[in-house]
């Protein structure tokens, strides 16, 4: 069996962006792969979060996880930081990179625009410590969104340029985007990427959201003057940010979705969206609240551990001596 790996970083609530580019796939292919999940904490410090914020999204994250149908009899599902590897081989990696391809990477190079201040040497490292968690695992695939593409990208030539330097460790891994929902976007401002930092809460679904509220912010997401129902992202960014959402979370083809509503309204389009939303978070959410019952995740957890601890200490002993830290042969 193939591996695949990926993450999402307990920094805020998640939001159906998440879901849909990320945690779907997860699910979808966990049948078919040997797959590698984990909650990516030590990545969620590169901007100033509170302890018991982490504490409390962690918790989140993975029952989220769980009630979103991942299986941990089929996923090995973790936590970073009780991976040491995960920080041994960051270091590593940092070492092998130039501050110009760092400062290449577009979420560096947005968050620098901006003008923002603050921001941490570890923000702009970070690529190096998630190309570190996929290296560590020798994933041929790594399902993520269409904004954490690049950082797949940069994963492979630092993954490249240690081989070359050493001699042959680590398989170079593939971003693997969904075809429908790569990037959802702000109801709000459909040019801009749903995100769980967006200033207005009304552009943002969270998958915590109650369910009547969501619904409400699809009722109000911005459309256009244009009047028709047809998917054209360029032109018409908002309806087509809907039909997507719709297509993702019910599997029907946009194609088909575009059929049904011909010659109705948006007010109609967006009726039939915010059930669909509002029915899949209250379905989640109920699992949601079960699973954070139960407490089973800590269990989960040591599992989970366990597996990656095991794949993942055997290759940093590698790195080890390759790099020459080990001095016995
Ligand atoms: P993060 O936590 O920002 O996002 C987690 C996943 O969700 C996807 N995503 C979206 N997809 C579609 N539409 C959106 N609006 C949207 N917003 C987010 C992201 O592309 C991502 O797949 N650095 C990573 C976490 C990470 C990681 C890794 C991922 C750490 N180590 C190793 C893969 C492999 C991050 O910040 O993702």
């Amino acid at each position: 069996m193939e591996r695949m790996l990926s993450a999402i970083k307990p920094t805020g609530r998640l939001t159906l962006g998440n879901y849909i580019g990320a945690i779907r796939q997860f699910v979808k292919f966990q049948d078919e792969y040997e797959m590698y999940i984990f909650i990516a904490n030590e990545h969620a410090i590169t901007v100033p979060i509170e302890a018991k914020e982490l504490r409390q999204n962690t918790k989140d994250l993975i029952a989220l996880y769980l009630a979103s149908g991942i299986d941990p009899e089929k996923t090995t599902l973790f936590l970073q930081s009780d991976v040491d590897a995960h920080a041994k081989l960051g270091w590593v990696m940092t070492c092998m990179s130039y501050m110009g391809e760092l400062q290449r990477m577009t979420q560096y190079k947005s968050k620098t625009a901006n003008g923002e201040t603050g921001i941490t040497a570890g923000l702009f490292t970070y690529p190096c410590l998630m190309a570190a968690d996929i290296l560590l695992y020798d994933p041929k695939y790594v399902p993520v969104g269409i904004d954490q593409k690049q950082h797949v990208e940069l994963t492979r030539d630092l993954a490249e340029r240690f081989n070359n330097r050493y001699s042959d460790t680590f398989v170079l891994p593939e971003p693997l985007m969904t075809t429908v929902g790569q990037k959802i976007y702000s109801l709000q401002d459909p040019t801009k990427k749903m995100s769980k930092s967006e200033e207005n809460p009304k552009g943002t679904i969270d998958l915590l959201d109650p369910p009547a509220a969501a619904r409400k912010k699809i009722m109000s997401a911005v459309t256009d003057s244009v009047g028709i129902i047809q998917y054209d992202p360029e032109n018409q960014p908002g309806i087509a940010n809907l039909l997507t959402i719709e297509s993702a979370l019910t599997g029907e083809s946009i194609e088909s979705i575009v059929a049904r509503f011909e010659g109705k309204g948006y007010g109609e389009l967006k009726k039939a969206i915010g059930q669909t939303v509002f029915d899949f978070l209250t379905d989640l959410q109920a699992r949601y609240k079960d699973i954070m019952a139960s407490g089973q995740i800590n269990e989960v957890l040591q599992n989970g551990a366990e597996k990656a601890n095991y794949i993942a200490n055997k290759k940093i002993r590698k790195v080890y001596k390759k790099v020459g830290f080990t001095i016995t042969k």
